[in-house]
């Protein structure tokens, strides 16, 4: 008899659709018979163009010779910078292996059979993976504009519904709710819920319009704020982002955990990324230029986009996939949105100036 790992699988699991990531350039390469793997651009997973802070990579290094032993699991030096940068209690911070790791880690905490979770019909889809591999029921919310609409969010909520999820900036839209809206939102919460504002490319929005909702835990409201060190700190390869919520929030977080769940080397990385104030702002620099340049070329041609407020752009490309296809024939790797319901669309990361240019260049060719 043949064993069926299908029959023996847990049904609601054996059901999940598997995430599809940015392509690897190795990969395309491959597979598109590219030998120069190096000309291959990539611009499918949100990475900073200008890689890591150098001191990142020296702390790297550094630590590279303690391998033998096992990280932190308290990561005591991290947290503590964390929390002196953001001006809450160190016990109100958890790092994790990502923060895709912490939207996990909310899932095993919050979410089970009969609750539910709230989210945009097009969000980051791992909110939704996490809470069906809970069992949860996922109530999707269309969006206004590519934007998430906060008050039909809030109607939304059932009584089984434990956490809403946010994300703002939202991936793969690039739109952003502001600090009036989630004031308005948060005044009429009912109390049975927990908000995850999962901030990723929050360094890239201009302070002047980026919502303060680390305020809503220093007033020990239930709200998880998310963040991470793989986009505009350029680290995603090490895996690391961390959790601010009230420490009560925290200390039912850290049991659900790993012992060891951030690796050495990345907590090394990140504190030295934290202290690179010039490189968070070259970052920016070439964020808010590359987003100019591709907005002004997508006008030239014609082509509709979502204005964007973090490091990529949704633009309007006729067929998704088919452009998705021949870029990378090209050595342009970008990502198709049809998985988002968004099939005439591709999303395509900011890179430097000379990745831009390449993009537009076989863009060009691609729909000649
Ligand atoms: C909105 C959003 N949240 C979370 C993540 C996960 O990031 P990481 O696990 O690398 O911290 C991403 C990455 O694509 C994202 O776009």
């Amino acid at each position: 008899m043949t064993l069926s790992f299908e029959r023996l699988a847990n049904p609601w699991i054996a059901r999940l659709t598997p995430y599809e990531p940015g392509r690897p350039i190795e990969e395309v390469a491959r597979e598109f018979g590219i030998e120069d793997v190096a000309s291959v651009v990539k611009l499918a997973s949100n990475e900073n163009a200008l890689g890591p802070s150098p001191r990142a990579v020296a702390a790297m290094r550094r630590s590279a010779r303690e391998m033998h032993r096992y990280p932190d699991g308290g990561a005591f030096y991290l947290r503590n910078a964390l929390a002196e940068r953001l001006n809450v209690p160190p016990a109100c911070i958890l790092p994790g292996n990502g923060s895709n790791e912490l939207i996990e880690l909310l899932a095993h905490v919050f979410l089970g059979p009969e609750t539910a979770a709230v989210m945009a019909e097009r969000a980051f889809v791992v909110y939704r993976l996490v809470a069906e591999a809970s069992r949860a029921r996922v109530i999707a919310v269309p969006m206004k504009d590519y934007t998430h609409d906060l008050d039909a969010m809030r109607a939304a909520i059932t009584p089984d519904t434990r956490m809403v999820f946010v994300g703002n900036p939202n991936n793969p839209t690039g739109t952003m709710v502001d600090g009036p809206a989630i004031d308005r939102f948060m005044a009429g919460l009912p109390d049975n819920v927990i908000v995850c504002f999962d901030e990723a490319y929050i360094e890239l929005v201009p302070p002047e319009i980026a919502p303060d909702t680390l305020a809503f835990v220093r007033k020990n409201r239930p709200v998880v704020v998310l963040r991470t060190f793989s986009k505009t700190y350029g680290l995603a390869g090490l895996r690391v982002g961390y959790a601010v919520a009230p420490e009560a929030c925290v200390a039912l977080l850290d049991r659900a955990r790993q012992p060891f769940n951030v690796n050495a080397m990345a907590q090394a990385a990140a504190l030295a990324a934290l202290g690179d104030a010039e490189h968070l702002a070259r970052t920016r620099r070439l964020v808010r230029g590359g987003l100019a340049y591709l907005e002004e070329e997508f006008d030239r041609m014609g082509l509709p986009f979502v204005p964007a407020v973090a490091n990529f752009i949704l633009v309007d490309v006729g067929d998704g996939r088919r452009v998705f296809r021949q870029l990378q024939e090209r050595g342009v790797i970008v990502r198709p949105m049809d998985g988002y319901g968004l099939p005439s669309h591709v999303r395509v990361t900011v890179g430097t100036r000379a990745e831009n240019q390449r993009f537009i260049e076989d863009l060009r060719k691609v729909l000649a």
